[in-house]
């Protein structure tokens, strides 16, 4: 990207959809998307992941782009803009609103989880999960989250590593690094898929993810499976709104969509086939929660030949896949103070970090055993629930209201214009956009109060 400022763009059309992937492809795809679907009952809740992606989700990330390059600024700025231009309620900035906190709410836990990885990728490279079981790896996990100042450390490092990229732009450096390492990652993640297809359980992870059981699939796993789809291609948090300000008007919107959710999709279906096979050969539990990638993955490294070179690259992957997700959730809140205060970018990424930081400390202590690991929130602890909160919430009730803005409220015409799609791909989009959409993000949503209420 030249610049920083709301009137830089990418170098090219490439360099946007690495940077877009960049955002998406992230912790969501390689520890979220496996954990989950080991929670929704495998299958199902990739079936229905898949289209709520495809045919959800990529209308709304045409959506979101568009609205950000439209408005050419942060999310809220851009929200404002657009709104006044079609002369519509101010209140519709409100969207932007929700992404910039929702952002701010992801990022301090998000952190959390960067710092786990963080450790992880030393102790891959210095040998430690050599010979690993799964009660060491068990337990070698169960270590770590109980060793606060590590914790905290390490989550500290990774915000750290995060501000310092944010507040120097994302130019030169990022841009760079993502045109090489989305590719690695990429060929890593094949390398280590077919590495666990042929030393674990294939047959039962194949049974596990692609032959659904419909029985499994309630309410609350569709709800879930809706938020991780936003999740993962990075809807409804400002982010993809602030890539797309960044765009120039040569880039096709719909085309680069569809790729970006495609290599998105790609990766969290290649962390399944990487993850499961270990979890069915050692007997580990599919949906043990948010620490399976943390104890399934050093057996597998622990046991090849090579395997601190190979884990220790592995974990600097997904560090790398997850700082160049959290740079696109510190840069809308970033693009907005600065945008409204002028004031100085370095300063502004500093302040905003350090206060995501602050709050991210509880995220970290809450899965220790602690006092502040006691408290629950709705039975959740503090990181479940700021999950939940954004992930079932906030992400959809966003990603429903960038649909309805852009399908009912800015006119058709100039959606035409920004889009620059051939008939027939318009009328689809601008369908999906404005009936199905909504109707199906409020239906789960309904289906969930009906569910509640009779309990
Ligand atoms: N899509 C990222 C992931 O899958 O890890 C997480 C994320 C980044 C979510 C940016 C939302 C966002 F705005």
């Amino acid at each position: 990207m030249a610049g920083t400022s709301q009137t830089a763009h990418w170098s090219s059309r490439w360099t946007f959809i690495m940077a877009a992937v960049g955002s998406a492809v992230g912790l969501g795809n390689i520890w979220k998307f496996p954990y989950e679907a080991g929670q929704g009952g495998g299958g199902a809740f990739v079936l229905i992941y898949l289209f709520f992606v495809f045919v959800i989700g990529t209308p709304v990330l045409v959506a979101e782009l568009s609205l950000g390059r439209r408005g050419q600024k942060s999310p809220i700025g851009s929200m404002a803009k657009i709104a006044k231009e079609e002369g519509r309620s101010p209140l519709w900035s409100l969207i932007g609103w929700s992404g910039v906190l929702g952002a701010v709410i992801v990022l301090s836990f998000y952190s959390v989880i960067g710092g786990w990885t963080l450790s992880y990728m030393f102790d891959a490279f210095a040998g430690t999960f050599s010979g690993m079981d799964a009660a060491a790896a068990g337990a070698h996990f169960g270590g770590l989250l109980t060793n606060e100042y590590a914790v905290i450390g390490w989550h500290a490092a990774f915000m750290g590593l995060t501000m310092f990229i944010v507040a120097r732009g994302v130019e030169g450096g990022l841009e760079k690094a993502v045109t090489y390492l989305m590719p690695a990652l990429f060929a890593l993640l094949i390398g280590l898929a077919i590495y666990s297809s042929i030393a674990g359980d294939l047959a039962a992870t194949v049974d596990f993810l692609f032959k659904p059981d419909f029985s499994k699939l309630t309410f609350d796993v569709m709800l879930q499976a809706l938020g991780q789809s936003f999740f993962s291609l990075s809807l409804a948090l400002g982010s993809i709104m602030t890539y797309g300000a960044y765009m120039t008007r040569d880039v096709n919107i719909g085309k680069s969509a569809v790729i970006i959710a495609s290599a998105d999709t790609g990766v969290a279906i290649m962390a399944g086939m990487m993850i499961f096979p270990i979890v069915f050969a050692y007997g580990l539990v599919p949906g043990q929660g948010p620490g399976l990638i943390f104890a399934t993955l050093p057996i597998a490294f622990g046991q090849m030949s090579g395997g601190a070179f190979i884990g220790g690259a592995f974990f600097f992957l997904l560090v790398v896949a997850a700082i160049t997700s959290s740079i696109s959730l510190l840069e809308p809140s970033v693009s907005y103070i600065t945008e409204k205060t002028g004031a100085n970018r370095r300063k502004v990424a500093l302040m905003i970090g350090g206060f995501i930081f602050t709050m991210g400390i509880l995220s970290g202590l809450s899965q220790g055993d602690n006092p502040v690991a006691d408290i629950s929130i709705f039975g959740r602890s503090i990181l479940d629930a700021k999950d939940f909160l954004t992930n079932n919430i906030m992400m959809p009730i966003g990603g429903m209201f960038s649909a309805i803005f852009v399908g009912w409220f800015v006119s058709r015409k100039n959606m035409m214009e920004e889009l620059a799609m051939e008939d027939g791909t318009f009328r689809i989009w601008y369908f999906l956009v404005r009936f199905i959409c909504p109707v199906a993000i409020g239906a789960v949503f309904v289906s969930i109060i009906y569910n509640t209420v009779t309990g």
